[in-house]
């Protein structure tokens, strides 16, 4: 029992975080679970500690109360975050911020916290639930899209920085996911866009409705926890893959509207198709334009013009 690994799963109240901690206490580790409030009612072998994630004192506290009672921290799951849904216009900056605090900030905090104890230990596995739109945005989800692009550039970044320390960086990038997650959109918003954002929101509401549950992240993410060399980048379903090589084809398209025209006096020349884009396996085109061809290495240096001598030399 003593040499039980030991996982942190933030956000582990519910959805993907909930079936993360079940699954790793399933697998043999010894869990704790993150959220500000327990996990309703079920009996579970996961321990539940206080934590908000925006608030640095609250990150320590859930740190050192895990550090007492297990003596270390093998696997942190950076797993809590939510969605604010709308257009870029319509959400105040008070509301993006408060976006990233949890969902980029919130990462961090958990990530600095249990970095000390790993780096001394020299192992450890910080695993953090981006999203499918940290990879291609999705409109009406733009601060949310955002918060994952910046979350997987930090992952990217702190892999290269700690893989000295024999600490392992990975990412989970989920499509679609039945949970609690999906909120009503806002009902009061900027009229000209209502016809766009109200085909946005049927289209991921369908998307919703059709995902899977919360265990097919859950199982990915044990068994990263579990392989002392995972990949960066971990996809958890094919719409995920589809999504990718759907970005690759994206600059193909500039003049059209991923969810349609903007109002009824600038009709859709190309009817909403996100779901449509989504759902497609291939794009009719190749992902990436061709490559282009390469000029002749000069010896000039990075950034600096080419002087009429450099050139001719
Ligand atoms: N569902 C999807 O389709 C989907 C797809 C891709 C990625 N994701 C990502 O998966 C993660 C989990 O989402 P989910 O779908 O499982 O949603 P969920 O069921 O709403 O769960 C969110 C969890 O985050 C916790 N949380 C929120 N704010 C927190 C804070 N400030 N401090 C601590 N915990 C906080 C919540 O607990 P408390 O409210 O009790 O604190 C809850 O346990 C999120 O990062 C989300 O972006 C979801």
């Amino acid at each position: 029992m003593a040499d039980r690994k030991v996982a942190l799963v933030t956000g582990a109240s519910s959805g993907i975080g909930e079936a993360t901690a079940r699954q790793l206490a399933a697998a043999g580790f010894r869990v704790f679970g993150g959220s500000r409030t327990a996990a309703a009612g079920r009996g579970t072998q996961v321990g539940h500690v206080t934590l908000d994630v925006r608030d640095d004192t609250s990150v320590r506290a859930c740190v050192s109360h895990v550090l007492r009672a297990a003596g270390r921290i093998d696997v942190l799951v950076n797993n809590a975050g939510y969605l604010c849904a709308g257009a870029v216009e319509e959400i105040p900056v008070s509301e993006a911020k408060a976006q990233f605090e949890t969902n980029y900030f919130g990462v961090a905090r958990m990530t600095a916290a249990v970095l000390p104890g790993m780096r001394e230990r020299r192992a450890g596995h910080i695993i953090t639930i981006s999203s499918l739109t940290g990879l291609a945005a999705v409109p009406f989800w733009g601060h949310y899209s955002a918060s994952k692009f910046a979350v997987e550039g930090l992952m990217e970044a702190l892999r290269h920085e700690v893989r000295p320390f024999g600490i392992v960086v990975a990412l989970v990038e989920p499509g679609a996911i039945k949970t609690p997650f999906y909120t009503p959109p806002r009902q009061a918003g900027i009229d000209a866009y209502a016809g766009p954002r109200g085909r946005v929101f049927a289209a991921t509401a369908e998307l919703e409705r059709k995902a899977p549950g919360p265990q097919v992240v859950a199982r990915t993410v044990v068994s990263i926890a579990s392989d002392s060399h995972p990949a960066l980048r971990n996809k958890v379903s094919k719409q995920t893959r589809r999504t990718t090589l759907l970005k690759g084809s994206l600059p193909r398209q500039r003049s059209r509207s991923a969810c349609g025209a903007a109002s009824s006096s600038t009709p859709a020349r190309h009817p909403p198709q996100l779901v449509d884009r989504l759902r497609r396996t291939r794009p009719t085109s190749p992902p990436n334009p061709p490559p282009r061809r390469r000029r002749p290495a000069r010896n000039v240096a990075f950034f600096e013009r080419p002087t009429p001598q450099s050139a001719a030399s």
